[in-house]
């Protein structure tokens, strides 16, 4: 495939676009002068944010309807991007769900569907628009999580082990790319207010004394970051804080701590 995108019009691809912190990107990279293209499953929230966008006077985003979990997901994408005569020159990488539960517990089925979107469909995603990506000397946003300082989540197990891989890839692609002039960050907010916890199976009540952060001040600090060519964004001063001491925490200490947190968060204590 050519990585030229002459006469194309030029995009920020969005995944998971639909509600929490991607619509909340959408938004930000809208009001910067990007024209978008967003991705997720519900066609009509997707709709909705294109029109509440386009009723600011900006572009209206083009949108796709798609399960980026389902294999072929991405080529078709690709595809329906190319026949609307679009281009990324800026990719985020943003769709994501995790699943509380032990591993013996929970449907596999359902716990590779975790590794199909968070990891196998953010990496093709990204390799299959990197030539475009490259040629316009663009950007790439990758939301991992402060999940992927730690040594694993017992009870969340393969969303932890999913966003370990989306940092550390992440990361080594950004210093690849240091000398092609694209921009590469990965984004790792703590507990933030969206669907993800209803999605995940949190208990809502072992969540209402957390302050968290609104997903708007998340994709503030996600898109600041990217223009300023940070390798990597942790919003919010005690996830900072959170992400420096994890290194120096003993396993020992860490993994049965949040063996038990997590328990008490889907209400098994
Ligand atoms: N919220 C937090 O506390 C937190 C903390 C750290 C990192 N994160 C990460 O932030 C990212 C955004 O999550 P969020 O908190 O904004 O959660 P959210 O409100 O649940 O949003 C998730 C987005 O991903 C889309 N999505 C889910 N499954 C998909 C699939 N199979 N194909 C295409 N799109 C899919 C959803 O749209 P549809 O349902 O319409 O498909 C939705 O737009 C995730 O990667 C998450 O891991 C969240």
């Amino acid at each position: 495939m050519s990585g030229e995108p002459d006469g194309m019009r030029r995009v920020a691809l969005i995944t998971g676009a639909s509600g929490g912190i991607g619509a909340d990107l959408a938004r930000v990279f809208s009001r910067h002068g990007h024209d978008l293209a967003l991705v997720a499953r519900s066609r009509d929230r997707l709709d909705a944010l294109a029109d509440e966008i386009a009723a600011l006077g900006r572009p209206r985003p083009l949108v796709f309807a798609a399960d980026l979990a389902e294999r072929g997901a991405v080529e078709q994408l690709a595809a329906a991007l190319q026949k609307a005569g679009a281009s990324p020159d800026v990719l985020v990488n943003n769709a994501g769900f995790g699943l509380m539960g032990e591993c013996v517990a929970l449907d596999p089925a359902e716990q590779l569907a975790i590794v199909d979107l968070n990891v196998r469909a953010l990496v093709e995603i990204t390799l299959r628009f990197l030539p475009q990506i490259v040629a316009a000397r663009g950007k790439i946003l990758n939301v991992a999580s402060i999940v992927s300082f730690f040594p694993g989540g017992p009870g969340l197990a393969i969303y932890y082990a999913s966003k370990a891989f989306v940092r550390s890839f992440t990361l080594a692609l950004g210093q690849e790319m240091r000398g092609r002039g694209v921009a590469v960050t990965v984004l790792c907010p703590g507990y933030t207010r969206t669907g993800f916890q209803s999605r995940a199976g949190f208990e809502a009540e072992t969540l209402a004394f957390l302050p968290g952060q609104s997903a708007m001040e998340v994709a503030e600090a996600g898109f600041a970051g990217l223009i300023a060519g940070r390798r990597e964004v942790v919003p919010g001063l005690v996830n900072k804080i959170t992400a420096w001491l994890l290194p120096f925490s003993p396993k020992a200490l860490v993994l049965p701590v949040l063996s038990r947190l997590q328990q008490k968060r889907r209400g098994n204590a």
